[in-house]
């Protein structure tokens, strides 16, 4: 069993005060809270051995090089890469998603099809939109049901030798909905389509095996694990990487450069053009550790506990309904009451120190397939408490009184 009061001793901001109340923290699918280990990481790498990567031979620079190289590594292991070369640090995970597309603009045709989920992110269906009119390929999109469960008759039916490429998250940001990705993935494979998975809100609950899933692409971003902001990564399979041309032309991404032509890096830093955000790409490594010190296994079961205890006191409250019912859930609740805008409940259990998310999450089809502008989201990590659930509740029952 976790110790969480030990735990949040780690996490300085969890004992601060919002608006005159204690902070109960219960926006963590927007960012996780940082440990003192990642903040002090920061402060260290800045003070000791500031200095630029892989262009210096002062020691300085081997310094930093080698601590942004053991990161890589570090999450080499923690994802189950083949490769270190195949973890790509990016700014997060629309970055990874955007690389991606990039790419594949030079491989795809008119009549290919590009399918995506009824699930997904913006950032997970725009930059696929935006390849398609570049490349005049078509979308297609994998219908949901009522549960906020990805309908996988639909998925196969949608399958052919057309399909290039299929893209889905592990876990839906608004309605926290686990996909049954790995599925998903040898059915993609079955037809040559490559699949791309953002992995974005699975990362802090749980750990993903890139060779067992044997998905062609996983990104994630480091700022919901623990991680500092404008860090993330792209995972790729070595060969798909070796296919895909640079994302960006820039220092660092070359072997030589004339004005009649230039030749590209080996992997990965084909595609890390430019200086990167070094203390990040480190420091995303100390969250990685943070975590696994902490052990998935005690996160999920903590969070298991905080889903089911905080479902069962929402649904307490009347006219409250609860939006992803699905079986596979991470510890994500997004629910609305009748007749009363989020925004409002936002608002007022902001002023009792609670912080969620309101709104339509950057998941607006979401919020047109259940014909609402929004939902109140509390998503919890294993640092929150069955008290900060009660509190939350009984501010929903106050603002829910005070806006009837
Ligand atoms: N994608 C983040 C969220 O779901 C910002 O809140």
């Amino acid at each position: 069993m976790l110790d969480i009061q030990k735990i949040r001793a780690d996490f300085p901001i969890l004992s601060e005060k919002v608006n005159g109340k204690p902070l109960v923290y219960f926006d963590n699918g927007a960012t996780s809270q940082k440990p003192q280990i990642v903040i002090d990481a920061i402060a260290t790498y800045y003070q000791e051995i500031n200095a630029n990567i892989h262009r210096g031979v002062h020691t300085l620079s081997q310094l930093a090089t080698d601590a942004y190289e053991i990161s890589r590594v570090k999450i080499q292991h923690h994802i189950n890469a083949k490769f270190s070369h195949e973890v790509l640090f990016t700014s997060g995970t629309t970055h990874g998603i955007n690389l991606v597309t990039n790419g594949f603009a030079s491989i795809l045709k008119p009549g290919d099809e590009v399918i995506v989920s009824s699930l997904e992110h913006h950032s997970n269906i725009v930059p696929w939109q935006m390849l398609c009119e570049k490349t005049g390929a078509t979308l297609k999109v994998i219908p949901m049901d009522e549960n906020g469960e990805l309908i996988m008759n639909a998925f196969d039916a949608l399958l052919s030798e057309k399909t290039k490429v299929v893209t889905v998250n592990h876990i839906s940001n608004a309605l926290g909905i686990i996909n049954p990705i790995k599925y998903m993935i040898e059915k993609a494979h079955a037809v040559g389509a490559a699949v791309l998975i953002d992995g974005a809100q699975a990362v802090p609950h749980l750990k993903p095996d890139v060779q067992d899933l044997d998905c062609d692409f996983y990104a994630f971003s480091g700022h919901k694990m623990c991680g500092p902001t404008g860090t993330g990564i792209l995972y790729g399979k070595e060969e798909w990487l070796n296919k895909l041309p640079p994302y960006q032309g820039g220092g660092e991404m070359i072997k030589e450069v004339t004005f009649e032509k230039t030749t590209y890096a080996d992997l990965p830093h084909k595609f890390e053009a430019g200086t990167p955000n070094i203390a990040g790409g480190i420091v995303l490594g100390t969250a990685v550790d943070y975590l696994n010190h902490i052990g998935f296994h005690n996160i999920q079961k903590q969070e298991e506990k905080l889903l089911e205890h905080a479902t069962k006191r929402l649904l307490e409250i009347e006219g409250l309904k609860i939006y992803g019912t699905g079986k596979n859930k991470a510890s994500v609740v997004s629910f609305n009451i009748d007749g009363i805008h989020p925004y409002d409940i936002g608002s007022i259990i902001d002023k009792l120190g609670i912080a969620v998310r309101t709104g339509h999450h950057c998941a607006q089809p979401i919020m047109n397939f259940f014909c609402i502008p929004g939902t109140i989201r509390a998503s919890f990590s294993f640092y929150n408490t069955i008290e900060e659930i009660d509190i939350m509740v009984e501010a929903v029952k106050k603002a829910k009184t005070m806006l009837s």
